[in-house]
């Protein structure tokens, strides 16, 4: 890569440049680059008619990886240093506003749980606190984000909260309840984030989007978003929407990688958000995708000296990606916020690419 290019990128993104756009193994999941996944032996055993193939395509590979580039420093203009002293960078939505890289997930979280969680979690350092009517837990999180702000000195404004519209609550009038309940359970004024949490066939999600908009022209949301959008539904809703979605939040892991979507959303100027970075810390689909044992995870974090689950969670945010990792243990928090003083390198990249299973790990959310 040339050296403007390289500078580009890391005053964009203050990431090392190799360790993202290393090669197409690390821009093309096993899908799109038209193979299985590969196993480190298939890796090792090219034949001599596979290696020229792969010579005859690679350039074109190299001029497709650099146009992605050139859309990465486009759509990602604002990933920013770190602000008011957290130790995270913090990226500009294509609002204006800005959001942290980084930040605590609720899923499964309800009761003095989840309140003490999020206080926690605030007192530790985290600024994003993602919520969602379904969870259950608006209350608790409200409650959690008062003790946080009062244990931590910080004010609501240094906060940035998510909640989500739940797909009952679908259409205008509907969606227009569905805010006021969230506002009064988490006890705020103003959301920073709202998305539709699932786009559900048949459901009225024009008129959720209108309410949305409106909503957001009042002054009542500071961004809007969506979740679990896929290219197309997406593209259906750039057709009528007056308010670009800011954020499209969706399963991101090593196993389910995404780049594809990834690429779509930076084209489209939409921050992607990565749901479920450790994989719900689950063993959903047996040994090939149990996280924290995952011998090239292991293995990685041993040469770095940090755990698996700061590798997988330092893998997101090197692509660009803000992710919600959620956990009710004090160390692991700190922990989890604890993956900006090391960068992975290509060679990581590339092991971590061959991960990739391309599909969901959560069949039965879908
Ligand atoms: N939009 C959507 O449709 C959607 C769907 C799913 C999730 N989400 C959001 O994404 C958030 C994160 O996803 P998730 O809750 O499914 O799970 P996750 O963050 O992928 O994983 C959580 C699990 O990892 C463990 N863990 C966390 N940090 C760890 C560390 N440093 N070392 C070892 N174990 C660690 C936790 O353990 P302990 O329990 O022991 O602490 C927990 O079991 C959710 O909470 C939610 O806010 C959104």
């Amino acid at each position: 890569m040339k050296p403007k290019m390289r500078t580009i990128f890391r005053s964009c993104l203050n990431f090392p440049t190799e360790a993202i756009f290393v090669s197409d193994r690390e821009i093309f999941s096993p899908a799109e680059r038209g193979v299985g996944v590969p196993t480190a032996s298939e890796v090792g055993e090219k034949s001599a008619d596979s290696e020229a193939k792969s010579a005859r395509v690679g350039n074109f590979k190299q001029l497709l990886t650099l146009t992605f580039a050139i859309l990465m420093t486009n759509a990602l203009p604002g990933v920013s240093q770190n602000r008011d002293n957290t130790p995270f960078p913090w990226v500009t939505l294509n609002n204006g506003v800005e959001m942290p890289m980084i930040g605590f997930g609720t899923n499964t979280l309800g009761g003095e749980r989840a309140t003490n969680a999020v206080a926690e979690a605030i007192d530790v350092g985290f600024r994003l606190i993602d919520t969602a009517t379904t969870y259950g837990n608006e209350a608790a999180v409200g409650e959690g984000i008062r003790q946080g702000i009062e244990r931590s000195g910080i004010d609501r404004e240094d906060l940035f909260i998510t909640t989500k519209l739940w797909a009952d609550d679908m259409g205008y009038e509907k969606a227009m309840a569905a805010f006021e309940t969230s506002l009064e359970k988490l006890g705020l004024d103003y959301i920073d984030l709202w998305l539709i949490h699932r786009p559900r066939p048949h459901e009225d999600i024009p008129g959720s989007w209108r309410a949305m908009e409106e909503l957001y022209a009042a002054g009542k949301i500071r961004a809007i978003g969506v979740s679990n959008f896929t290219p197309e539904q997406l593209d259906e809703l750039l057709a009528y929407a007056k308010v670009k979605p800011a954020v499209d939040q969706i399963e991101t892991h090593v196993f389910f990688q995404q780049f594809a979507a990834q690429r779509d959303l930076e084209t489209k100027g939409i921050q992607m958000e990565a749901w479920s970075p450790l994989v719900a810390g689950n063993n959903l689909q047996g040994q090939q995708s149990k996280i924290f044992t995952n011998s090239v995870l292991v293995d990685i974090a041993k040469k770095h000296g940090k755990s698996t689950a700061q590798i997988a969670l330092r893998w997101i945010i090197q692509r660009g990606i803000i992710t919600i990792p959620r956990t009710t243990v004090r160390a692991e928090m700190q922990e989890n916020l604890d993956i900006f003083d090391f960068e992975l390198d290509a060679d990581d990249m590339r092991r971590i690419a061959t991960l990739d299973l391309d599909k969901t790990q959560f069949p039965h959310w879908n």
